[in-house]
């Protein structure tokens, strides 16, 4: 399969199309952004690792019965993936306290919650991606109570799934967040991608930060911490 046309450039990713309708191939950028694109800089071999981890881990969830995009790794960066419409709604569950939620309800981060959370943003960077509950999204069209519902539930069944599947690797799976697509029948798919990007991964050890938070505060050692998720994952 071959890119035909570059159809969008985002923060993080290309999007092209392709000789069928219905497939597009991302690209994976090594630019990284922060704080609604205000923090601006490069994180070497990103672009890589987040292909590779997001598309192995999509194919753990299809597996388990979750809908995803993912169609194909073409390369390193490049991967097929349905074309959807994306539902502008950034879904976040959280496991342990951290990030906005420490900040919002001002407690440390760490505490262990009984039971994950789940918040939509409204997907909108103007806006700064406000929170949004489900009777905003469904009075402001942006998904039905049904597709609100079925995007619930499927994000709950890839927490438990990755919740899972990262301890067995040393891994506390904090927080993410997804983003879902509509594909042309109407299928509501997992979409966008899950990789330190998008995820809080700490150490089960020792805490130690794993993720994009290395960038966004200026932690250092931000390559070793995507290299070492690669790791516990590949093994390389
Ligand atoms: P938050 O604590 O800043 O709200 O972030 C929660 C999770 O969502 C965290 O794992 C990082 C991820 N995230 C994104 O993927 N994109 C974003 O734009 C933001 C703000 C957070």
């Amino acid at each position: 399969m071959e890119k035909v046309t570059q159809l969008y450039e985002g923060k993080a990713k290309k999007v092209y199309s392709t000789e069928d309708d219905n497939l597009v191939i991302v690209s994976y950028k090594d630019d990284a952004t922060a704080f609604d694109g205000l923090k601006k800089g490069t994180i070497v071999g990103k672009g890589v690792v987040n292909n590779r981890l997001s598309n192995y881990l999509m194919q753990i969830l299809e597996k388990e019965g979750v809908p995803t995009h993912f169609v194909e790794e073409l390369n390193d960066r490049e991967t097929v993936v349905k074309k959807v419409s994306i539902v502008p709604l950034e879904v976040i569950i959280r496991n342990i306290s951290a990030g906005s939620f420490a900040k919002r309800f001002g407690v440390e981060e760490g505490i262990v919650f009984a039971e994950p959370t789940i918040e939509f943003s409204y997907k909108n960077d103007d806006l700064h991606d406000p929170l949004m509950n489900a009777y905003h999204a469904i009075a402001l069209g942006v998904a039905t109570r049904e597709e609100i519902e079925l995007i619930k539930s499927m994000a709950f069944k890839v927490n438990s799934v990755l919740k899972d599947y990262f301890l067995k690797l040393g891994v506390k799976l904090v927080d993410f967040k997804l983003e879902f697509g509509k594909t042309a029948d109407g299928t509501i798919v997992l979409a966008d991608e899950i990789s330190p990007d998008t995820c809080r991964f700490w150490d089960a050890e020792t805490n130690e930060k794993l993720d994009k938070d290395r960038f966004r505060r200026d932690l250092g050692n931000v390559e070793d911490a995507y290299k070492e998720m690669m790791k516990r994952v590949f093994g390389q």
